[in-house]
């Protein structure tokens, strides 16, 4: 972030006057650093106010330095399955077991980033109100859960929150009048609000010609942006929607395509709108609700009040195919405010820059499927794959996550779960790794449906495998044989070894599906270790618990 200095304000300027009755800590839980820049933000915020603030990942904060706080804003993100973020751990576990105690002096907000798709929809944020009211700590605002387009959402927290501070610390008025400062010390120009235009260079299906699956490689042309980016990260990609998936649904609703809206105070038609600003490719709970209301649809309406079926219905089901459930003719505002704003995709980063320079890969799993005999797909996975030629431009940005690295030392053995696109990274992986000539061991669990369909950068592995970079590669082709055969039963099945290899320092990294193999994978983790360990079921939860502290198992799950 930008410092008090830096913007030309005298540090001493907040305490001048009247001794503040107390100070802000910000605190972050951050996965892929959502949390972290709205935090940013938000100190940057309160610096401009004349909030005298202090931030903080809660990884470098101890719980018991809430009770000498007066004031503390939290900005946390939640994993996919309600967990608190890696580096939240145990400051989620102190507080919910309530060690730190009595927290009466405290006042407290909580900003809760998450994604409704899930069914433990901020479920972090939840957590530390919960814990906080019942360490008897007041909430100064009350907390607000956003949804994946937080950026309106989480501003407009923000400011309530630094406006009811401004009361509470008694800042000056003197103080107050300071502009807004630009947020986020970004090194490239290009953010997420302002993409790179970049040039795709490569489209390639390298699933094969019988495979159930259609996932490309991608590369793209970063030349002349400056963005740069380790591997572990992910490039975050803006799209555009089908122009016939946006007629189609115009035609359902019964809405002009030249109806004029406005969007970001631009005057836009419906048609334009809805093709490069909102959301349709996903089902969401918010639009379901809503529409069960304006068109009364009786499915709808029950789905509503079912959590699990109503994930299960959206991930099937466009807004197109929600809208046909009952036809109901809308205007275009009605349109327009039952729909969610398009966010872009991260998609985590298959190239190393040591190794392709001003490119990026990408590893694009193409989501395709038939909703009553009619073909769908995937917002920006089609885009990539079907409407963007060769040459053609796309907007992209970096997101970088520090929770999912390599070993800061290059003689430490890494063992890598990624099965299906979940690969992406270590293929970036394993590039840096040759580069850097690092000695360390490196162990592949890759699987997919086919051997002959879906070995996904099958000559590039066996290079690896032959120049002595890849030590390990077990494979598990789940079609290929009469019984499923997955990542974890072949990680059972080596568990002697894995083990030794955790023994030896290894950091053991998972990426790809979070709903089914990230959990799996995660239970022969403990299970093996229990083995192999000679430990009971809890030692070996905790040996695991401790791992993922330490940042040795890192997962990148979606
Ligand atoms: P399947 O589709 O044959 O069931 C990548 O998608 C690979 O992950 C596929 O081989 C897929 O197998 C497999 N897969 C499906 N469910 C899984 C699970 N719970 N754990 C690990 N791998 C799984």
């Amino acid at each position: 972030g930008i410092s008090q200095q830096a913007q030309g304000v005298p540090l001493a300027a907040a305490s001048a006057a009247v001794q503040p009755s107390g100070k802000l800590t910000i605190l972050y839980a951050s996965q892929t650093g959502n949390a972290k820049g709205v935090a940013e933000t938000l100190k940057a915020q309160a610096d401009a106010a004349g909030v005298a603030a202090e931030l903080f990942n809660v990884a470098d904060y101890k719980v018991k330095q809430l009770k000498k706080e007066t004031h503390v804003l939290i900005v946390t993100s939640t994993n996919g399955e309600g967990e608190p973020p890696d580096d939240a751990i145990e400051f989620h576990k102190q507080l919910k077991t309530g060690k730190v105690g009595k927290l009466e002096g405290l006042h407290y907000g909580i900003l809760a980033l998450g994604d409704s798709s899930y069914e433990f929809f901020c479920q972090t944020g939840k957590d530390f109100d919960d814990y906080l009211a019942k360490a008897g700590a007041t909430r100064l605002l009350e907390r607000i859960d956003c949804d994946v387009d937080y950026e309106g959402a989480a501003e407009g927290w923000s400011k309530s929150a630094l406006g009811l501070l401004k009361d509470a610390l008694q800042v000056e008025a003197a103080n107050q009048a300071l502009p807004a400062v630009a947020t986020q010390g970004v090194a490239s120009l290009y953010t997420k609000k302002h993409p790179f235009a970049a040039e795709l260079v490569t489209n390639q299906k390298i699933t094969g010609r019988d495979s159930d699956k259609d996932i490309r490689h991608i590369e793209i042309s970063l030349e002349g942006s400056g963005l740069t980016y380790q591997p572990g990260d992910a490039l975050g990609v803006w799209f555009s929607n089908d122009e016939a998936l946006v007629d189609a649904l115009l035609a359902q609703v019964g809405v002009a395509a030249d109806a004029k809206v406005k969007v970001d105070d631009e005057l836009l038609s419906i048609r334009e709108a809805l093709i490069h600003h909102y959301e349709l490719t996903q089902g969401y709970a918010g639009f379901v609700q809503a529409y069960a209301e304006l068109s009364g649809a009786k499915k709808l309406q029950k789905l509503v009040e079912d959590k699990a079926a109503l994930r299960e219905y959206c991930a099937g089901h466009q807004i197109l195919d929600i809208v046909r459930e009952k036809k109901t003719k809308l205007t275009a505002e009605q349109l327009q405010g039952v729909l969610r704003r398009l966010t872009p995709r991260l998609y985590s980063i298959a190239s190393a820059q040591a190794e392709v320079e001003e490119e990026v890969h990408l590893t694009v799993g193409v989501v395709r499927y038939d909703n009553k005999g009619e073909p769908r797909a995937g917002g920006a996975s089609s885009f990539l794959a079907d409407r963007l030629a060769e040459g053609g431009q796309v907007r992209v940005f970096v997101e970088h996550n520090d929770n999912f690295r390599l070993p800061a030392d290059d003689n430490t053995p890494v063992i890598m779960v990624g099965p299906g696109t979940g690969i992406a990274p270590f293929r970036a992986f394993m590039q840096e790794r040759e580069a850097r000539d690092a000695e360390g061991k490196n162990w592949l669990f890759f699987g997919n449906p086919h051997f002959t369909q879906d070995f996904l950068y099958q000559l590039e592995w066996q290079r690896y495998v032959k120049s002595g970079l890849l030590s390990r590669i077990s494979l598990a082709f789940s079609r290929d044989q009469a019984d499923k055969v997955y990542v974890q039963h072949k990680l059972r099945q080596q568990g002697a070894e894995v083990y030794a290899w955790l023994e030896q320092g290894a950091h053991f990294y998972v990426c790809g599906d979070a709903n089914k193999m990230a959990k799996d994978v995660h239970e022969a983790l403990i299970e093996l270790v229990a083995e192999h360990g000679n430990k009971s079921r809890e030692q070996a939860e905790e040996y695991v618990d401790a791992l993922r502290s330490a940042k040795r198992y890192q997962r990148d799950v979606y």
